[in-house]
């Protein structure tokens, strides 16, 4: 598959990126994809979410900081599916990174080599910092989606994103096969004006940096901070919720496009 390792990426914390990552990798295990997460942040939301172990188990942590990992050994099959847990430990991932002489921006990728074959789609959940987790990040993706939040604040953060993001897909020695997929809109209440500047900024600057701005919105839901709650993912949790249906609609816009 072309665009098999998709990184839900924003430089901003708090816009959807978990939401975002959980949610689209359960829209796409619906239309039949064999899908695992990998939970890249420190916060461990959506390890937490899934009721994964991190007590003595390999992290995302192990597979940046350690060579020779191979992720398979990482996964735990939970009842919402795969994924290779988070760890707080991903809060010193920059400075135990310094200590890698060789290969230091390729420690995700060289780990997720073995893993590849075995699954349709593998969805990274990732830390809002850029720094030496992030470029790993995007020298291991093929694709990213930047979840914005529709309040409008963060519009430097995004800059900032897709600038980052730019320097590693122009970048031959980098990942010249990495695509931005577009900024998807969350948190979106119908109805509700967006700040005019949030409005007319948020195309221009998707265009500028050659990417677009998803035409689905995830509107906000009040099942999904019920869903955090009970430590369940909002598909298992209300799989009928308006924005449960969202994340299916940006499935299915991103696969008919072939932007995925
Ligand atoms: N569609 C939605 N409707 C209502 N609340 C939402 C929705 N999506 C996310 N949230 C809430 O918004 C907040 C931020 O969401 P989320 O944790 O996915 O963001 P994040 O970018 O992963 O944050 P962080 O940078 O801290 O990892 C959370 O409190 C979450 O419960
Ligand atoms: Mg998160």
């Amino acid at each position: 598959m072309d665009g098999k390792v998709i990184a839900i990426f924003n430089a901003k914390g708090g816009v959807g990126k978990t939401a975002s990552a959980t949610c689209l990798a359960d829209a796409l295990r619906e239309r039949g994809e064999h899908v695992l997460l990998l939970d890249m942040d420190q916060q461990h939301n959506s390890t937490d979410l899934y009721g994964a172990e991190i007590e003595g188990r390999m992290s995302t942590y192990d597979l940046l900081t350690e060579s020779g990992v191979d992720a398979s050994e990482g996964v735990q099959s939970t009842e919402s599916g795969d994924i290779v847990p988070g760890d707080v430990l991903i809060r010193r991932v920059d400075q135990d990174m310094d200590k890698i002489t060789l290969g230091r921006e390729t420690m995700l990728r060289d780990a997720l080599a073995k893993v590849e074959g075995a699954y349709d789609r593998i969805v990274l959940d990732c830390p809002p910092t850029i720094g030496n987790a992030a470029l790993n990040i995007f020298m291991a993706a093929d694709r990213v989606i930047v979840p914005m939040n529709a309040s409008g604040e963060g519009l430097s953060a995004l800059s900032e994103t897709l600038e980052f993001i730019g320097k590693v897909e122009s970048n031959p020695r980098y990942n010249p096969g990495l695509e931005v997929v577009g900024v998807l809109v969350t948190l979106y209440i119908p109805g509700r004006r967006v700040s005019k500047a949030y409005d007319e900024q948020l195309p221009e600057i998707a265009e500028r940096f050659g990417t677009r701005v998803l035409d689905t919105r995830i509107r906000f839901c009040t099942k999904y901070p019920e869903a955090t709650t009970r430590q369940m993912t909002l598909f298992r949790y209300d799989p009928d919720c308006i924005a449960a249906q969202d994340y299916r609609a940006v499935a299915e816009e991103i696969v008919s496009k072939g932007l995925i």
